[in-house]
C-alpha cells in the first residue's frame, strides 16, 4: 500500500513539507509506503478546457510535470495534498493540479475509485513582507 504526498509550495522542504512528513511518519509506522513530490521551482499549467483527455487516461499536454504526477496519483492507494495558504487560497500550482486532475478524472471514470484522500495546509508565518497574518488583510472601515 502506498500514499503519494504532493507539496505544491514554491518552497522545497518548507512548512508544508514538514506537515506532510508528519503524516508520513504515522503512515510509515503502520507499514504504509510513502513518496513525496515537490513542485518547488516548477510551474504546473492550468487546464486548457480542451477535453482531449477523454479516454486517454491522462492529460494530453506534456510541457510540464503534470502528466508524471497524475500517473503517480493513479498508481497510489492514497493521495495527500499539501499546500501553503497563498492569498487565502491554495497555491496556484495546487489549483492548476486540481483543475487538470479533476477534468482528467471526470473524462476517464474510475481512475480514482477506492483511493483515500487527505489534505494539509500550512499558513501564517509570523511576518511576511511586513504583514502580520493574524490581522485581516482588508480590515473593516
Ligand atoms: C504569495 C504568498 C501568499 C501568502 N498568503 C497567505 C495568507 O493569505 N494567509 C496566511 O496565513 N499566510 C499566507 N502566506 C504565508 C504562507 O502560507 C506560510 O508562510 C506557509 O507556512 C508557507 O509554507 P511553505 O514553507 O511550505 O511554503 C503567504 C505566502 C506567500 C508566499
Amino acid at each position: 500500500m502506498k500514499v503519494l504526498g504532493i507539496n505544491s509550495s514554491a518552497r522545497k522542504d518548507g512548512n508544508t513539507a514538514i506537515l506532510i512528513y508528519k503524516v508520513f511518519e504515522a503512515l510509515n509506522t503502520s507499514g504504509i509506503e510513502t513518496e513525496l513530490v515537490q513542485f518547488a521551482g516548477t510551474v504546473i499549467a492550468p487546464c486548457k478546457a480542451c477535453w482531449a483527455c477523454k479516454n486517454q487516461g491522462n492529460c494530453v499536454h506534456g510541457q510540464d510535470g503534470f502528466r508524471e504526477v497524475f500517473r503517480k496519483m493513479k498508481e497510489a492507494d492514497g493521495i495527500l495534498l499539501g499546500s501553503p495558504v497563498y492569498s487565502a487560497n491554495v497555491s496556484a500550482n495546487m489549483q492548476a493540479l486540481l483543475e487538470r486532475a479533476a477534468v482528467a478524472g471526470d473524462m476517464n471514470p474510475g481512475l480514482f475509485k477506492h483511493k483515500v484522500g487527505a489534505a494539509v495546509a500550512a499558513a501564517r508565518r509570523w511576518r511576511f513582507a511586513g504583514h502580520r497574518y493574524h490581522e485581516p488583510l482588508f480590515p473593516e472601515p
